[in-house]
């Protein structure tokens, strides 16, 4: 039996309260219905405290998750998560197998019916090279996007085993069908096949390089050689120290 999904205020609720007062004056301004995160950082942060490389990445996931509250808590309609490229195979066995670990558990637990996930009434999407993935991995996957088909207040878009290449490929068929459906030929498939987006590219794209710039945040025009060329405007922030 699906569980109605968090009201506005039961998610406000949900955050502690510096969280809130942030989240209302940020929620003044104009919103963007489709923010990137692209994970980063990880283990810069776990080296120069002195942690496992593993420990770094699943505090990496925890800060995304506080994250992905303030994006619910503002309306956000679709987060986009640049979690692991194909590049990132040419890591250790050890930690790939850390990561794909975290992958797996944290997909898992976005199927239980008190997480996040269920409780913001978010879709989620995984999209990248998928065959490249554990088969567990890939059952896990598509477990949490049946658990979470019917979800419809946001979209959150996992991006694993991802490239460019797949990127602008599947912005090509978009173009394509969207050409297609406008002269009334064929029709675009739903879901529109697996890109990074559920309708609008992201707006924005927020990436944890954990590094200090003097104005706190660093507007670069090209944030990684891996990602969507539609970003338009890119931030580089520190968020597992965004913290009072
Ligand atoms: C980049 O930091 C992070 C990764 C390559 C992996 C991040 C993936 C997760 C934490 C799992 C996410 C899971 C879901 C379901 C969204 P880095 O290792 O490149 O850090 P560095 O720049 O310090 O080397």
């Amino acid at each position: 039996m699906p569980m109605a999904a968090a009201s506005a205020s039961e998610r406000a609720q949900q955050l502690c309260w510096w969280e809130r007062q942030v989240c209302g004056i940020v929620g003044v301004g104009t919103i963007p219905p489709h923010i990137a995160f692209i994970m980063d950082g990880n283990r810069r942060f776990a080296r120069d405290r002195g942690l496992e490389v593993a420990h770094g990445h699943r505090l990496g996931y925890e800060k995304l998750e506080q994250v992905l509250r303030w994006c619910g808590t503002l309306g956000i309609k679709a987060v986009t998560v640049y979690a692991f490229s194909l590049d990132n195979f040419r890591r250790s066995p050890d930690e790939v197998l850390a990561i794909m670990r975290l992958c797996g558990e944290k997909l898992r637990g976005m199927c239980h019916h008190d997480s996040l996930i269920r409780r913001h009434g978010i879709r989620v999407r995984v999209v990248g090279d998928l065959g490249r993935l554990s088969a567990d991995l890939q059952e896990d996957i598509l477990r949490v996007e049946a658990t979470t088909a019917h979800n419809a207040r946001a979209i959150l878009t996992v991006c694993l085993a991802y490239t460019s290449r797949h990127e602008i490929a599947q912005a090509v068929r978009r173009l394509a069908s969207r050409y297609a459906r406008e002269r009334g030929v064929g029709s675009e498939r739903r879901g529109g096949g697996g890109g990074s987006s559920c309708r609008a590219e992201p707006r924005l794209s927020v990436r944890s390089s954990q590094q200090h710039f003097p104005t706190s945040s660093h507007i670069s025009p090209r944030v990684s050689p891996h990602v969507s060329p539609h970003i338009s405007s890119s931030v580089c922030v520190s968020p597992h120290r965004f913290q009072f």
